[in-house]
């Protein structure tokens, strides 16, 4: 599946909307980690690298911040500002985070534990990786 972004289940309540998502169901794939970015300054940037098999879905829990997606082709910049929205971003893509809004929570589940060696940190590296695919 290419990198896209998911509309996920919205129960509008005047108590308080509600939004789910299931592991296999709505996503893509099996969560096997969610973690999750915060007090993050202005003007920082998160990310910048790239997983080797890891794919991810990224959530705006709250407020808003743009996720920079390059495949070596094609970079798209993706703003993300609702809690309903999942971007889906599979393998080999290098990404970062930027722009976060005041009090923004990134959320991001993925397919994979932790594993440093899922990390590409060499954008030379990504592309030639790439070119071998
Ligand atoms: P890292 O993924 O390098 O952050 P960034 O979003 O800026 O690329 O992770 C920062 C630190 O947190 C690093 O020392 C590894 C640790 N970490 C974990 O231990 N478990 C995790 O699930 C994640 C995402 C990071």
């Amino acid at each position: 599946m290419k990198t896209s972004i998911i509309q996920l289940p919205k129960f509008l309540d005047p108590r308080g909307n509600l939004t789910f998502l299931e592991s296999d169901n709505q996503i893509p794939f099996s969560i096997k980690r969610v973690y999750w970015i915060y007090d993050v300054p202005g003007g920082e940037i998160r990310g910048s690298h790239a997983f080797k098999s890891q794919e991810e879905i990224i959530i705006a829990l709250s407020g808003s911040f743009d996720v920079l997606l390059d495949d070596g082709k094609d970079k798209t910049r993706i703003n993300l500002n609702r809690s309903y929205m999942g971007l889906y971003v599979p393998k080999l893509n290098w990404r970062s985070l930027e722009n976060f809004s005041t009090n923004s929570l990134a959320m991001i589940l993925t397919n994979k534990v932790f594993n440093q060696d899922e990390y590409i940190r060499d954008y030379q590296v990504f592309l030639n990786l790439i070119q071998h695919e």
